[in-house]
């Protein structure tokens, strides 16, 4: 037995028991002849002191220790003189009678505490050393805690966990596949999937009703801090249900996931907003309900009073920001540029200040009576002391730019606390996307999806206006802002399927060639089923409080969908290439 006890385990109650510690040297001091060490392991760190009056070869080798060496102690637990309240073990210490160097280590790159002065770049280069360090750990155990819930909730409730291949075929829709040459069959390759949607639509038709699988999806998309090309689901899927049932389910997975893991009590049941009220109240499919400040459409207040920009418009809608009358004319001026940033879009910004003695200042005081600006402060639901921020366009894209402001808004203000939990089911999403610069409808969630029953008169018209009205059932579980999960009904029927992929421009061939496999098993009796997945890694994340996913990923990639690590993507030999029929059109 290398250790009797961990770093993080023996309290005042362990006093005068003889004890073996293994760690890592995490610093080393002198102070008054004793040599103080503080061992850790992923348990915690304990001290151990070696007195000036010990052994003088133990003496040499405790000073000998460097940073990160891997030691084996043995010695008696003592009461320590002064305590350190911040740490569990702070209470004792260990006189060290012995030391085994089990390793040493040379000099790490950065500091391996709760706060590294590693950039990020030189921590991803020495992952192994940054997972050492207690935040990362912390993570990583809210991981492994959360999968167990996730496991120990869908066992009881009947689920199967099985897995499906990694290796499949290439048929892009939503975002760009990873691909995988065959040395078996020259010139062709395999996909990784973007998720194992199909598979587990074959399996409900093979009669496994409730499947799960916590399971690696693989995409070739732009990266950002919620993002990584290959991520974790837990995809699920049921048989003979409806809507109703797979949100109860799904949503009883997160009550339990956020009780036991968090202590949180949600609601129940969890809140539903329509797809059309988030994006007419929130400007987001994902609206962060942690606080108000909801969207006002004001187009009918404001239009024909000849202040052109309006009059021009489609939409014209806006927020009132609680407590910001007072922002100042540099203030303004900042926002109005933030607002017209690429990531935003918009064109400019209209504001109202209301001002706490009831008068009003705006930007359009020229257009419009004081009578009228009240109205729209009024209409946006402004008190005294709120700065109403407006902006017009098109309406799906001005909704859209002013829930990005909302969120800016709600950041600034302090109303974005990320260990307040604020989930909630969106609902009755259109089933189709016009796109106008390629001319043709996408499937909003996935090509898999059906149209509400009562929708399906519409859903077999020519006309484009009809296509647009169908809704599906299909549902989004939304936390603080954050798409946590999706999922819907499906089609399990061949026809509809054809007339699926029909709608979305894809010829009989080429439907036949991605997807005859599954419209062929939808002849075989197919039952009525649907489900969904959840983004783990931003499960993890959210519930650790952070919106980033990549400290929840033990080896995760770089923005540049590098593993800095291990330096990957890298160029093969040629003997490989040659083996796998490929040739690059890259020059060296
Ligand atoms: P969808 O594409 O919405 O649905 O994905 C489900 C959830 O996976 C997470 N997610 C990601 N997380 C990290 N990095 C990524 N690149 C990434 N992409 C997606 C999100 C998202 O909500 N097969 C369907 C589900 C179904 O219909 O059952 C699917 O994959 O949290």
């Amino acid at each position: 037995m290398y250790r009797s006890n961990t770093c993080g385990e023996l309290r005042l109650a362990d006093k005068g028991k003889k004890v073996t510690l293994a760690g890592w040297v995490q610093k080393s001091r002198k102070l008054g002849g004793m040599t103080f060490i503080d061992l850790r392991d992923r348990y915690g760190i304990t001290q151990l002191v070696i007195d000036g009056g010990a052994d003088p070869e133990l003496l040499q080798k405790a000073e000998s220790l460097g940073r990160e060496y891997v030691i084996q102690v043995s010695g008696e637990v003592l009461e320590r003189q002064s305590k350190n309240s911040r740490i569990p073990t702070g209470e004792i210490e260990i006189k060290v009678e012995s030391i085994n160097i089990l390793n040493k280590s040379v000099t790490p790159p950065f500091t391996i505490e709760e706060n590294s002065d590693g950039g990020e770049d030189l921590r991803a280069k020495y992952r192994y050393l940054d997972l050492r360090r207690p935040p990362l750990q912390r993570a990583l155990a809210l991981r492994h805690r959360l999968a167990q819930e996730i496991r120990t909730y869908l066992d009881a409730q009947g689920f199967m966990e099985i897995e499906t291949p990694y290796l499949i075929k290439s048929t892009p829709e939503g975002a760009r596949d990873f691909v995988v040459p065959s040395r078996m069959n020259p010139g062709t390759f395999y996909a990784l999937p973007q998720s194992p949607q199909t598979f587990k639509q074959l399996l409900m038709v093979a009669g496994y009703d409730r499947y799960f699988q916590i399971v690696r999806c693989f995409r070739d998309e732009d990266l950002r801090a919620d993002r990584q090309p290959e991520f974790t689901q837990i995809d699920c899927e049921m048989s003979f249900v409806e809507q109703e049932d797979v949100l109860n389910t799904f949503e009883g997975m997160m009550r339990q996931m956020f009780k036991n893991a968090l202590g949180v009590d949600i609601p129940n049941p969890l809140p539903r907003m329509s797809w059309y009220d988030a994006m007419d109240n929130y400007g987001s499919d994902k609206p962060d309900i942690r606080f108000g400040m909801k969207i006002h459409e004001v187009t009918q207040l404001v239009k024909g009073h000849g202040f052109s920009v309006f009059d021009s418009c489609d939409y014209i809608g806006g927020i009132a920001v609680s407590g910001c009358a007072e922002y100042t004319r540099k203030q303004l001026d900042e926002l109005t540029e933030w607002v017209k940033r690429p990531q935003v879009g918009a064109k400019g910004l209209v504001y109202i200040k209301c001002n706490a003695d009831g008068s009003f200042k705006s930007s359009i005081d020229k257009f419009y009576s004081p009578e009228e600006v009240k109205a729209i402060a009024d209409a946006v639901e402004a008190k005294a002391g709120d700065l109403v921020l407006i902006l017009c366009g098109a309406k799906r894209k001005t909704q859209t730019q002013l829930g990005v402001l909302r969120i800016e808004m709600g950041g600034r203000l302090g109303l974005r606390d990320p260990h307040t939990f604020a989930p909630l089911w969106i609902v009755d999403f259109p089933l189709l996307e016009w796109d106008d610069e390629t001319q043709r409808f996408y499937a909003m969630h996935h090509p898999f999806t059906a149209p509400k029953p009562e929708h399906e008169q519409w859903f077999y018209s020519d006309k484009k206006e009809d296509l647009e009205r169908v809704c599906a059932n299909a549902y989004d579980f939304v936390l603080n802002g954050t798409e946590l999960g999706g999922g819907s009904i499906r089609i399990h029927n061949a026809e509809m399927q054809s007339r699926m992929f029909e709608v979305l421009g894809i010829s009989k061939e080429d439907a036949e060639y991605k997807f005859g496999f599954i419209i062929n098993a939808f002849k075989y009796g197919a039952p009525p089923h649907g489900g969904l997945a959840f983004g783990f890694d931003r499960v993890c994340a959210l519930f650790g409080g952070q919106e980033t996913i990549r400290d929840y990923i033990a080896f995760p990639k770089n923005n540049q969908g590098r593993d800095v690590m291990i330096d990957s993507p890298s160029r093969i030999d040629q003997s490989q290439m040659d083996e796998l029929f490929l040739a690059s059109t890259v020059e060296e």
